[in-house]
């Protein structure tokens, strides 16, 4: 037998008791002939003695032997720690177990860095020995917490009848946006499976079938840049529902959300009940981002009309060619150095902008910038009023058509907020964004591109304007956002077959295309497709913001790195040449 207790079940009702525990070494302390180890397992620690006097000594002298993360089975005695020696930090502080003998079931290696402390340690190592890092304490709770949520999900779900169906990881390719990953097929020579960006069209589908309320907790991979929240293989609580509208996802979702929050985060209150909701027009105006962080104030303004005709020709060029000047007031600012403010400068041109003047209000020498001269006294009393620009403020500006000028300032007024420490921690700031634009040009091709996904459903009013100004179109998507992160994003979709070739023909996706594309969807929609909608959150965000962790590496067990390496298992990797063979592939030498 292993163990008779785990080790974190000792406690001092159990004085006197024989026990049988097995686990890690994790640390070992010789004090005044006695050795005393922290025996680790899964659950917790139990602090273990050898003493000369009561063990054998060859015991004794394996014990002088011990490393850390030896793996090792004792049995002993648990008795009572002398006054004033308790531990308070461990469940079984108050005891420990005196032992009688010990058997060494493995030895360990010298380690490459330390389990029992919480020291920083480059990612690459910890990636490489992921099983090491997940044997220290916050890896382990990221792990345990991950597995909790997921189940709080399907439990709250089940209650609410939704049923959890798998779809298939090897299917043909469906338009989310990102490259996909192909699998190429041995039995089809030259033709490939595609990996799922996402469940989206085959939870249609279920809805076609009659699945009344669809969930699952889906893998979704893309071929797509990394970022810290961002992995090419990842996983969502995908949902969808017939006969469903906006207020019943969101409402659903919402109290989802809150149950959870108020399980796993009982220290932090939620800003906004019932949820904020915000228009995509207005996050992008007020917040400079589709994502807006609304857990402080600082808000973009307007300030073309003031500035349209002023002598600065930056500002008043942009406003006449269509453009806009944004203008962000920071409480306190006048205080940047020159440096501070180049710094934000760089910011803001990360995210497009040409520039980013701005105008100091000192208290002792009023306004002072680089572009006063080109301004009217009454323009510039007229900023500083709008803005609400005092004494000790500064205004920053960005000109630029609309949603450069936006969100150029947008990451101006994030990089202010974390600077300044006006992001409070207690605080958890739900958003749903809505009345998205259902297209967009695609900055690289100068294309029409889904905003969301091309199953997305217009709003019906805007139906009209699919085949003239399809740009016009607004969709009846919604993305729900946490502390400035999209965590979930759906929508009510297409269902008849005339709507969805309107889409692509406005994407202009030829016949041919379509029919072999999507085909399969759009027959499926003279079936009597039923009106459907749905979402689907991203989990590792989810758990990465619950578990204040800074990116979602941390609570993925075993993640890919920024270069979408597997460092553990050494991945993506070389494959012999007659498995390519068999898959009638010829690599190119490069
Ligand atoms: P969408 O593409 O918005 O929608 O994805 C839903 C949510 O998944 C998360 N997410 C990611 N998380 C980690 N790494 C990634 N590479 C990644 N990409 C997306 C985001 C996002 O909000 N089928 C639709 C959903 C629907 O319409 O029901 C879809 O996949 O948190
Ligand atoms: P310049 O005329 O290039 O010397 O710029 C004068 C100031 O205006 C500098 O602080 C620039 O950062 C700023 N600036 C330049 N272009 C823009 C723009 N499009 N929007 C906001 N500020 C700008």
């Amino acid at each position: 037998m292993f163990r008779t207790k785990k080790c974190n079940e000792c406690r001092k009702e159990n004085d006197g008791e024989s026990v049988v525990l097995s686990g890690w070494v994790y640390r070992r302390r010789d004090h005044g002939g006695l050795i005393f180890a922290d025996l680790r397992d899964f659950y917790g620690m139990t602090q273990v003695v050898f003493d000369p006097n009561h063990v054998d000594k060859g015991v004794f002298s394996e014990a002088e032997g011990l490393r850390s993360e030896y793996v090792i089975k004792i049995e002993g005695k648990i008795r009572l720690r002398p006054d004033g020696q308790a531990n308070k930090a461990l469940e079984t502080g108050e005891i420990e177990v005196l032992v009688d003998s010990m058997e060494v079931l493995n030895e360990s290696d010298v380690l490459p860095f330390v389990i029992d402390q919480e020291e920083e340690v480059g990612e690459d190592i910890r990636l490489k020995y992921r099983y090491l890092d997940l044997r220290r304490q916050r890896m382990r709770n990221n792990v345990v917490n991950r597995y909790r949520i997921i189940k709080f999900m399907r439990d709250f779900l089940d209650s609410e009848d939704f049923l959890e169906v798998e779809t298939p990881m090897m299917i043909k390719g469906t338009p989310e946006g990102s490259r996909e990953y192909l699998v190429p097929s041995r039995i089809h020579p030259a033709k490939f499976y595609v990996l799922p960006q996402s469940p989206q069209q085959l939870k249609q589908m279920l809805m076609i079938s009659g699945i009344d309320k669809y969930f699952q907790i889906a893998r979704c991979f893309r071929d797509e840049d990394l970022r810290g929240d961002r992995q090419p293989e990842f996983t969502q609580l995908d949902m969808e529902m017939c006969f469903t509208d906006t207020e019943q996802v969101m409402n659903i979702n919402e109290k989802l959300a809150t149950n959870l929050v108020a399980k796993f985060r009982p220290d932090v209150k939620i800003m906004h009940e019932p949820f904020l909701r915000m228009t995509y027009e207005e996050a992008i105006s007020i917040y400079g981002s589709d994502k807006p962080d609304v857990r402080f104030d600082l808000k973009l303004v307007d300030v073309s009309d003031i500035v349209k005709e002023c002598g600065f020709k930056v500002f008043s060029g942009t406003v006449e060619n269509g453009g806009v000047v944004k203008a962000l007031c920071v409480p306190g600012g006048a205080k940047y150095s020159r440096k501070e403010i180049d710094h934000f400068e760089e910011i803001a041109k990360i995210y497009g902008a040409k520039g980013l003047a701005y105008v100091i209000n000192s208290r002792e020498e009023g306004l002072k910038s680089p572009i006063t001269k080109f301004f009217k006294e009454e323009e510039l009393a007229e900023l500083v009023k709008t803005t609400g620009c005092n004494p000790g403020d500064i205004m920053f500006f960005s000109a630029d058509e609309k949603e450069t000028a936006c969100v150029s300032l947008g990451s101006v007024r994030l990089a202010i907020g974390r600077k300044e420490g006006l992001i409070d921690d207690g605080v958890f700031a739900f958003v749903w964004v809505t009345d998205f634009p259902l297209f967009k040009v695609d900055s690289e091709t100068g294309q029409l591109a889904s905003t969301h996904h091309p199953f997305t459903a217009p709003k019906d009013d805007d139906i009209q304007f699919l085949e003239t100004e399809p740009l016009k179109a607004e969709s009846l998507a919604y993305d729900l956002v946490l502390n400035g992160n999209e965590i979930a994003g759906g929508s009510i979709r297409i269902h008849k077959q005339e709507t969805q070739s309107k889409v692509f023909n406005a994407l202009k996706i030829s016949k041919d295309e379509v029919n072999s594309r999507f085909g399969h969807l759009l027959k499926a929609f003279t079936f009597g497709a039923p009106p459907h909608g749905g979402i689907a959150w991203g989990l590792d965000r989810f758990v990465m913001i619950m578990q204040n962790e800074p990116n979602i590496r941390e609570v993925i067990p075993f993640p890919k790195d920024q270069k979408c390496r597997d460092l553990m298992l050494d991945a993506p990797s070389n494959m012999p040449e007659d498995t390519i063979s068999e898959l009638n592939i010829k690599l190119i030498e490069s």
